[in-house]
């Protein structure tokens, strides 16, 4: 693996499940691999898990770990090309990168959406400047539009738990929020469980489809009672409106999910990528429940992270 930006730098997602599941038998299984290399997180935006689990998977291999929350810590960074920087920004993202090349062996980044211009955030304005200067390999910790480590360990939470005989129905439900949030998360596990053998169907109010551009063929449902009959799993998510993009047309109906939701379906799986805001998105009883598998999907966290660092490490040794 050369990068890992989306599901399309995974050769064969089968291989590379199997490969998570047993890392994650044997955690050190590969202690001596990163010796001597360095991979830098760099975090424009605010994490838990992704760097903490990112963490614990590089040390895991033996890397180096540099970790820049770049948001509080670092400059800050101009990301306009031509810029002429008489104003608050004090350091040019193209230079950025090119010191990290110096320090690095893997450059891994948090850039998450803007919000403010659908053409930035579509074309990964941020990401796309990492993959363009940089000359080490580049680990998307969630951009613009994907969050490939997170469906990853989704991928493997749901194999784990997946051990019956029928292709599972699994529904990626819209929840509501207070405020507009990205599609990085709802794209992605879109775009990943079109590569699983799975029923994918994605349900959400009228005026918040995702991009077609990553549901594809999938089945689209704005009736979320109708959706979630006979679901195996349930990823529960919110984002904002893409056709009028950011906006969050008013929903009347109340799409949280709750016990009573939860009684319609196949005994479901319940996911969530976290953070999430309970008793918004989700009830305390399902979050709390047996139905729950959310923080083994965390744990999952670090064995999606370590199978690729190891992967990547394969590539540049
Ligand atoms: N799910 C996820 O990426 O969590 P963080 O934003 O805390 O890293």
């Amino acid at each position: 693996m050369k990068k890992f930006t989306s599901v399309s730098d995974v050769e064969n997602l089968q291989e590379i499940i199997k490969k998570a599941l047993e890392i994650k038998a044997n955690p050190l299984s590969e202690t001596e691999k990163g010796k001597g290399k360095t991979i830098g997180l760099v975090f424009l935006n605010s994490s838990l898990r992704t760097r903490l689990s990112s963490q614990i998977a590089a040390q895991n291999l033996g890397l180096n770990v540099l970790t820049l929350n770049a948001a509080q810590e670092a400059w800050n960074l101009e990301f306009a090309d031509g810029a002429v920087m008489n104003g608050d920004t004090v350091e040019h993202i193209k230079d950025a990168i090119e010191v990290l090349n110096q320090y690095c062996d893997i450059i891994a980044v948090r850039c998450f959406a803007g919000m403010k211009s659908k053409d930035d955030d579509v074309n990964e304005s941020i990401l796309s400047q990492f993959e363009k200067h940089a000359t080490v390999p580049v680990i998307s910790l969630e951009s613009a539009t994907r969050h490939p480590l997170q469906s990853f360990a989704d991928c493997i939470t749901i194999t784990e738990n997946w051990k019956k005989d029928h292709k599972p129905k699994v529904v990626l439900t819209w929840a509501p929020h207070i405020k507009p949030i990205a599609h990085a998360v709802g794209n992605s596990f879109a775009e990943w469980m079109q590569e699983m053998d799975v029923e994918l169907v994605i349900t959400n109010p009228e005026g918040y489809d995702l991009d077609p551009a990553f549901t594809k063929d999938t089945k689209v449902i704005h009736d979320q009672d109708e959706a979630l009959k006979d679901a195996d799993f349930i990823y529960v998510k919110n984002w904002s409106s893409f056709d009028d993009y950011a906006a969050m047309p008013e929903v009347e109906e109340n799409w949280m999910l709750t016990n009573e939701k939860l009684a319609n379906t196949n005994d479901a799986k319940v996911m969530h990528c976290l953070p999430v805001r309970r008793n918004v998105e989700l009830s305390d009883e399902v979050m709390d429940g047996d139905n729950s598998i959310i923080y083994q999907q965390a744990k999952n966290r670090i064995f999606s992270a370590q199978t690729v660092f190891s992967e990547i490490l394969d590539h540049i040794k």
